[in-house]
């Protein structure tokens, strides 16, 4: 999207809880004189997951005459982050003295995300963002399907927050005010949320999810304040339905056939590839957030890309091929389903 303003920017840790077994939301600040650009769900930040490299120690090898120093030297073995690692907005507030505060929810998988989990209130991030393009809103009468599974969950909360119809930026006087906030959904919507079990559920229960696909409720407060029903799926059934969550998305859909819906979908491909094949059985148009691992987050070193099918097969500047490969981290990372060739 050639409109997206985007920039680097230092912030400071307002907070970093722990959510369940391994996420953890963290809550970074953006002074007002930075100027953070409007930001929309679907986007992303590329963080900075380690000390920069001027405070880094210094490590002196010993660096034999016609040799090596050793491989097994433990400090060559530190585990470190060096690049940025990407992560989806999960929420902003904007606060009325023009400050910024962005939310993102991680899983701890290795160094950078260890790294993240370790930081305290005031300690500095730097950030390059906002990154990617965003969700498409849905058109009128559609109810709005928003499954999220594992690390995937995060983006729709930023996105039940924009359905809620108030923009990021409408601040009360004095206090943070979220995209939004407590407001009803302006558009009917339904979250779908999968995990493989409750403890690695990164979201607040308020009641015990129903067991059947059928029935959303009030159970997450990250969608209630929204007035979004939501249905929960677990592995092991340790909350809400047992199985996973495009189990729980497929019973719903036959429960709702003809009924006018869009869906939107982030988390594992086998999963998004799932839901996409749903979609398309129903003739529904599915948006699905790529989160293919990215170094540059910003179209430099095309370690992203994704085959797409071509959208005008008469402009193929090879005969016979169909499709183009796009840049998941500047292109997307959302893509309607039908597009996408994985
Ligand atoms: C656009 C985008 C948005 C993302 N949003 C979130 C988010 O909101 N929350 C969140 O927890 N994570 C998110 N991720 C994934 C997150 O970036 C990785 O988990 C993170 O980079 C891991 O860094 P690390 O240093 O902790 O782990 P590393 O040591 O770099 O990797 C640990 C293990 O995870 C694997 N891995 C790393 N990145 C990915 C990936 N993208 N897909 C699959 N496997 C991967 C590695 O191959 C390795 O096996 C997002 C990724 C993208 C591309
Ligand atoms: S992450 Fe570098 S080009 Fe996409």
């Amino acid at each position: 999207v050639s409109d997206i303003i985007r920039g680097q920017f230092q912030t400071s840790v307002l907070a970093n809880q722990p959510l369940c077994d391994e996420h953890w939301r963290l809550t970074v600040g953006v002074a007002a004189a930075a100027g953070f650009p409007p930001t929309a769900p679907g986007q992303f930040i590329q963080l900075s997951c380690g000390p920069g490299l001027d405070d880094l120690p210094d490590i002196e090898l010993d660096w034999p005459a016609r040799g090596f120093p050793s491989l097994r030297s433990a400090q060559l073995h530190q585990r470190t982050a060096m690049l940025r690692r990407p992560f989806s907005l999960a929420g902003r507030r904007d606060r009325s003295d023009g400050s910024v505060e962005l939310d993102i929810i991680h899983r701890v998988v290795g160094a950078g995300t260890e790294y993240l989990s370790t930081r305290q209130p005031g300690d500095a991030l730097s950030l390059i963002g906002p990154l990617g393009n965003r969700f498409p809103l849905p058109g009128e009468g559609e109810t709005a399907l928003l499954i999220g599974g594992g690390v995937g969950i995060p983006p729709m909360l930023y996105l039940a927050a924009a359905l809620a119809g108030r923009q990021a930026g409408q601040s009360r006087e004095g206090e943070a005010r979220e995209a939004g906030e407590a407001g009803g959904a302006a558009v009917a919507a339904v979250a779908f949320a999968g995990a493989l079990r409750r403890s690695l559920l990164p979201l607040n229960l308020i009641a015990e999810p129903h067991p059947h696909a059928t029935r959303p409720s009030a159970c997450v407060e990250e969608f209630a304040r929204y007035q979004i029903p939501t249905v929960i799926a677990t592995d092991d059934g340790s909350a809400g339905c047992r199985g996973f969550v495009t189990q729980a998305l497929e019973a719903y859909l036959d429960a709702h056939a003809g009924e006018p819906a869009i869906l939107y979908t982030c988390g594992p491909e086998p999963m998004m590839k799932r839901v996409a094949a749903l979609a398309a059985q129903r003739r529904l148009i599915c948006h699905v957030a790529i989160e293919r691992a990215m170094a540059c987050g910003m179209g430099t070193c095309q370690s992203c890309c994704i085959k797409v099918r071509k959208p005008d097969p008469a402009a193929t500047p090879l005969p016979g091929r169909q499709w183009a490969w796009r840049l998941a981290c500047t292109d997307g990372p959302v893509f309607p389903a039908d597009t996408l060739l994985w």
